[in-house]
This record gives C-alpha cells, sequence and structure tokens, in this order.
C-alpha cells in the first residue's frame, strides 16, 4: 500500500490551526489510486452477505458507491443535518474540529439488513460512532466499517472496538 499512501496529499493548518488534513482527492483524481483504494475496501466484505453500503457525506459518497458496487450491493447516505428530503433520524457527534449532526431516512434500512458503514478516513471515530448509533437505531446490522485512511493516534478504530464493532482501514497515518 506504499504507492496509495503516497497518492494522499497532507495539507498543515487546514482547517484550522494545529490540523494536518489528509486530501484524498489526490488518490481519488489518479485511477489506479482509486481502484485499488475501492478493492481493497471491499475485499474483507466480499463474501459477507452485505445487504447494502451506507456512506457518510461526503466523501465517503464517492467511495461508498464505488464499494457498493463491487459488492453487488444498494447505497444508502448518511448526511449532515438538513440535507435529505424524507423523514429522518439524527444523531449529534464530536469531531476533531467541531461538532455536528448527521441524518438518515427514517426508512433506509429493513430490521436485520447486514450494513457496510464507508467513509474516507477515520480520526476520533466520532462520525463513524454517530453512524454506527443510527444504524442501530434503523434495526439494521452493522457489519463493519471500511475506511481509506486511519489516523490511530485519534483513537478513532479503537472506539469502535469498543462498541465490538469489527474495524478495516486501508492506510495508515500516524
Ligand atoms: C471527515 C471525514 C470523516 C470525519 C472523520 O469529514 O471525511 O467523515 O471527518 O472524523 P472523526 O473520525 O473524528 O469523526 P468532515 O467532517 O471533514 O466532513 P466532509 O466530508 O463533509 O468534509
Ligand atoms: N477529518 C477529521 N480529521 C481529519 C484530518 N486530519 N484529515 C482529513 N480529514 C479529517
Amino acid at each position: 500500500m506504499g504507492d496509495l499512501r503516497q497518492l494522499v496529499r497532507t495539507i498543515p493548518d487546514y482547517p484550522k490551526p494545529g490540523i494536518l488534513f489528509r486530501d484524498v482527492t489526490t488518490l481519488m483524481g489518479d485511477a489506479k489510486g482509486f481502484k485499488a483504494a475501492v478493492e481493497g475496501m471491499a475485499a474483507p466484505y466480499l463474501n459477507d452477505n452485505i445487504d447494502a453500503v451506507a456512506g457518510i457525506e461526503a466523501r465517503g459518497f464517492i467511495l461508498g458507491g464505488a464499494v457498493a458496487d463491487r459488492l453487488s450491493c444498494g447505497f444508502i447516505p448518511i448526511r449532515k443535518k438538513g440535507k435529505l428530503p424524507w423523514k429522518t433520524i439524527g444523531q449529534q457527534y464530536s469531531l476533531e474540529y467541531g461538532v455536528d449532526i448527521i441524518e438518515i431516512h427514517a426508512d433506509a434500512i429493513k430490521p436485520g439488513e447486514r450494513i457496510l458503514i464507508v467513509d474516507d478516513l477515520i480520526a476520533t471515530g466520532g462520525t463513524a460512532e454517530a453512524a454506527a448509533k443510527l444504524i442501530s437505531r434503523t434495526g439494521g446490522l452493522v457489519a463493519g466499517p471500511a475506511f481509506l485512511v486511519d489516523l490511530p493516534d485519534l483513537g478513532g478504530l479503537d472506539l469502535l472496538r469498543s462498541h465490538g464493532i469489527r474495524t478495516h482501514a486501508l492506510l495508515a497515518f500516524e
């Protein structure tokens, strides 16, 4: 995965001083890199009877749609507050640099469906934890998450493991 790491651009002090922003748009813009990323994220789940991918706005939509295609399953958007048109349920969470609310359509998941959470990056894990809570509240089962990038110093994968969620990320940036 050495080549893939080199395709991620690092931007100091964005969006706030002290944050090292890992910009995956450079990897997504590279045909071979994007394909390898999507294949690597989907691989652990190819034989896991995933019913749908839940992709987290915004970059989780780009990767999640492609992962859903590889797994031949549907795609469910988890969006920032106020963006979904039908009845929603919402969950507040803390970010590395702020607080926000994500929402899912209340009828997006049927009870017992196995859902794969997809996002570009896990930092503190607050966003993915909120997504897992939303999926559980709809009656869905969190089959796991697939992330392109993990920032292990921020402990996000450990947070998910503490909830008994199996974890998977392709690249790590200390
Ligand atoms: C980024 C990233 C994850 C989240 C991870 O999204 O795409 O969704 O932060 O952080 P966490 O593990 O600490 O919760 P961001 O909130 O920047 O939103 P965006 O994708 O809409 O830019
Ligand atoms: N989301 C939260 N922290 C981030 C970081 N350091 N780089 C990119 N996206 C992020």
